[in-house]
């Protein structure tokens, strides 16, 4: 069984796939590509159809040496039936999100936010970049590869992807 998990944040441009891509990254260094396949989406519908952020593909570039990849599209109702778990970057996201769910609240617990997950940042979301300044990229790399790392440690040790 493949593990589904879609990374959700406003625009779909910046930080939803950056976790996308660096939880693919990590997922191919630690072996475990073939237990999970990861998508991202944004709760608005402001750059359907864009790649990513060319500020935020710098970033990934010069820290991690990889290209960003997909387009956004906005997340949907028929989402909560396609991924296990859905991953807000931002408690904003995550009200978003809930506001969609068709069974009215019957997938609140595959909703959580990305930042549970991090295990050396406290941090409890991922700060919008948007319209801040080559740090803030640079930050949300950081932050995201922190997440990821916990994610993946947390799927291990829970039935996600339990014996891979
Ligand atoms: P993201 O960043 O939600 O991380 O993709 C943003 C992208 C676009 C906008 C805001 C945040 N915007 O206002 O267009």
């Amino acid at each position: 069984m493949v593990y589904r998990i879609v990374f959700v944040c406003l625009g779909n441009i910046c930080r939803s796939p950056s976790a996308e891509n660096i939880m693919n990254l990590q997922l191919r260094q630690r072996g475990l590509a073939h237990r999970v396949k990861c998508d991202s989406a944004g709760t608005s519908g402001y750059h359907v159809g864009s790649p990513p952020d060319s500020r935020m593909n710098a970033a990934a570039k010069r820290k991690l040496k990889i290209e960003l990849e997909g387009r956004s599209r906005k997340f949907q109702a028929f989402d909560f039936d396609e991924f296990d778990l859905i991953l807000a970057m931002d408690r904003d996201n995550y009200r978003q999100i809930a506001a969609l769910d068709p069974t009215g609240g019957k997938h609140a617990s595959k909703v959580r936010l990305m930042c549970e997950f991090c295990t050396k940042h406290s941090l409890k979301e991922v700060p919008d970049p948007y319209y801040g300044s080559e740090d803030g990229f640079n930050f949300v790399i950081e932050l995201l590869e922190d997440a990821c790392n916990g994610l993946i440690d947390h799927l291990l040790k829970t039935e996600a992807i339990a014996g891979a």
